[in-house]
């Protein structure tokens, strides 16, 4: 019956296959690749700022404060966060190392929300001591960490419990299901569960209870598990007003999960939250005021960043094309691991290049990296554009802003690439170095005898 239901709503949006981001003109792509050599990385400050007003947007319906918060385990370039900390959005962090590299940013302690996965007593007491106050627990253990590392320091975080709602999601990777890694189910036969961690936070004075926490998946395209989540947190919060007349949301996050064009069309934002937004002010119609926090990676930061990289070789068998190129799945982890499909697209830059392309026709192009490694084939979109290929020319990745430039690494002794960013003012500007084998070699321990 939902399953039905489900696939009606997709069916009945409306689709869209936006146009890729071109943000680069050939001109400053050709000055950069000379400037900085490839695979290069390039990001568009101004469409990280489009994104969020657009997430943003979205929800200007909702009748209450909504707030966009941007989960930094998508892409931690400290130049997108220092971006995005001029927006004065949230950030959703999940380490002690990105909660490092947000102070180094000097992001407000107060527009930080911690969600961690580990929930060590040591981990709290570091985020507490930072300022961060809004904490969201998802164990019964991690619960009782964060009490003694609050009461061991004098401090009443903010808590809100992730929630495991169980429901169906439709989606290329799926964080909510039954008996999952992430949250806690409502009720249940152990202490692991929201109903004995409200509990336990209303009994003691150690932890201010702030509300609910719930992340069902990414690149969701079938928002009906929004519903159905919010279905269950309204019944939960009526149970729980009845057993303490206190009982109060202040906050609802409601995880990620908006999604990004591939290759598929795909909803907007706006379709997104017409699917819920009404659900949600039923909510605060029956229980009061909350703020909706709205997290987000993939959908902020993906379209903000093209991979440039460089047609190396190529070969040719019967009715089939491999085209080779500089990059390989160590900068796209995603095209191997989830066969994501980025799309690509030929570039000419220099007449001067040295440029072997064969006038054969063929069925069938594929794309190869440069690893010497089965996987390291990139699937191709149904927006890609192979038409051309040949040595001496470019390849543009689109759409790599998000799980890509965070999963490089050094397989086949590969340095990082540079990354440039066109800031607002149209200007080029490197951001990252790009590494280099001297580096690689004492960092993998070469200089210790
Ligand atoms: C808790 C949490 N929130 C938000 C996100 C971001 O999801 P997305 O990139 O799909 O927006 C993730 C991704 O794993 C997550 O774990």
């Amino acid at each position: 019956m939902v399953e039905n239901s489900q696939i009606q709503l997709v069916e009945n949006l409306n689709l869209t296959t936006p146009a890729l981001n071109r943000f680069a003109k050939p001109d400053d792509i050709n000055r950069l690749v000379r400037q900085y050599g490839t695979p290069l990385y390039l990001v568009d400050e101004n469409t990280l700022h489009k994104k969020v007003k657009e997430l943003h947007d979205a929800f200007i319906k909702f009748n209450g404060h909504a707030k966009i918060a941007y989960s930094i385990k998508a892409n931690f370039s400290p130049a997108i966060l220092r971006a995005f900390i001029s927006d004065g959005i949230t950030f959703d962090l999940t380490s002690i190392g990105e909660l490092h590299f947000m102070t180094q940013c000097k992001a407000d302690p107060a527009n930080i929300i911690y969600t961690s996965v580990t929930e060590e007593y040591e981990e709290y007491v570091e985020v507490l001591q930072s300022g961060v106050r809004r904490i969201v627990v998802s164990s019964f253990n991690g619960m009782t960490n964060l009490s003694r590392a609050a009461a061991g320091l004098g401090i009443k975080p903010l808590t809100l419990i992730r929630i495991n709602p169980e429901v169906g999601v439709k989606a290329e990777i799926r964080a909510s299901y039954k008996n999952g890694k992430f949250g806690v189910p409502f009720n249940g036969g152990t202490f692991d569960s929201a109903y004995q961690l409200v509990k336990y936070i209303m009994r003691n004075d150690l932890l201010k209870f702030e509300g609910f926490h719930f992340h069902l998946g990414s690149q969701i395209l079938d928002f009906t598990c929004y519903l159905h989540a919010i279905d269950r947190i309204d019944a939960f919060i009526t149970k729980m007003k009845k057993e303490y007349s206190n009982f109060q949301v202040n906050t609802l996050d409601i995880g990620g999960g908006t999604p990004v064009f591939y290759s598929e069309p795909i909803p907007k934002p706006t379709q997104m939250a017409a699917n819920y937004i009404s659900r949600l002010n039923d909510l605060v119609k029956t229980h009061g005021q909350f703020e909706l926090m709205i997290e987000s990676g993939r959908f902020l930061v993906a379209e903000s960043s093209i991979l440039v990289s460089k047609i190396v070789n190529t070969k040719e068998y019967n009715d089939h094309k491999i085209v080779i190129v500089d990059a390989g799945y160590h900068l796209l982890l995603d095209a191997a691991l989830l066969k994501q499909e980025y799309p690509q697209e030929i570039l000419t830059l220099s007449k001067n290049e040295h440029i072997i392309s064969s006038t054969n026709q063929f069925k069938n192009t594929h794309l190869a990296g440069r690893l010497c490694d089965t996987y390291d084939v990139f699937p191709l979109s149904k927006a890609s554009d192979l038409k051309d290929a040949g040595v001496g020319k470019y390849v543009s990745f689109y759409n790599v802003g998000a799980y890509s430039i965070v999963f490089n690494m050094p397989f086949h002794c590969q340095t990082k690439p540079p990354i440039v960013m066109k800031a607002c003012n149209g200007d080029f500007k490197l951001v990252r170095k790009g590494g280099s084998y001297e580096q690689l070699f004492i960092e993998e321990g070469g200089d210790m005898s």
